[in-house]
């Protein structure tokens, strides 16, 4: 829902929630993933294992996918990631940081290039004691996009 923005502890809150939602049984690992506009709406995800392990898909492609139809790609301004383990207290626990995988940044990169808004991304530890900021530029240089494909385009148009 829109409204005031959230603060960097509460996104934070928001991801770590998410995790509790994870379908993790392989890895044990939860993710979540809270992903906030300009005006304060919040789109989440958490990661989601299969039995055929490498379809898994990543808690930030799950809330990429949220955002998208909740309030557009090109609306996102700032994302929080949280992962570890859920705890004996049912919370998430974990004191190291997670940063999104490589795959996901160039997920992340792709809403950035619909906006040109350079997306930050904070990462936190499961625990939610510790947290980093960076922005995707910071996270991906030089990243692949739709400008590559121009020459291809130009070409199918003749
Ligand atoms: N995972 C995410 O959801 N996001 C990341 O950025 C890193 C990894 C998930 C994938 C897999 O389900 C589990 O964490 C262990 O790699």
């Amino acid at each position: 829902m829109a409204g005031k923005r959230h603060t960097r502890a509460e996104l934070i809150a928001l991801a770590r929630n998410a995790a509790l939602s994870a379908h993790a049984r392989y890895s044990g690992f939860s993710v979540g993933c809270a992903i906030e506009t300009e005006d304060g709406a919040v789109a989440t995800g958490s990661n989601m294992e299969n039995a055929c392990y490498r379809l898994g898909v990543c808690a930030e492609i799950s809330a990429l996918t949220a955002a998208q139809q909740a309030f557009g790609l090109a609306k996102v301004r700032r994302i929080a990631v949280a992962g570890g383990r859920i705890g004996e207290d049912g919370t998430l626990a974990g004191t190291q940081t997670v940063t999104p995988c490589g795959g996901c940044r160039q997920s992340i990169a792709e809403a950035r290039d619909l906006s040109g808004f350079d997306i930050e991304v904070i990462s936190a530890s499961g625990d939610g004691g510790t947290s980093s900021s960076a922005t995707i530029s910071a996270l991906l240089p030089a990243s692949f996009g739709r400008d590559a494909l121009r020459d291809a385009e130009d070409q199918a148009r003749g």
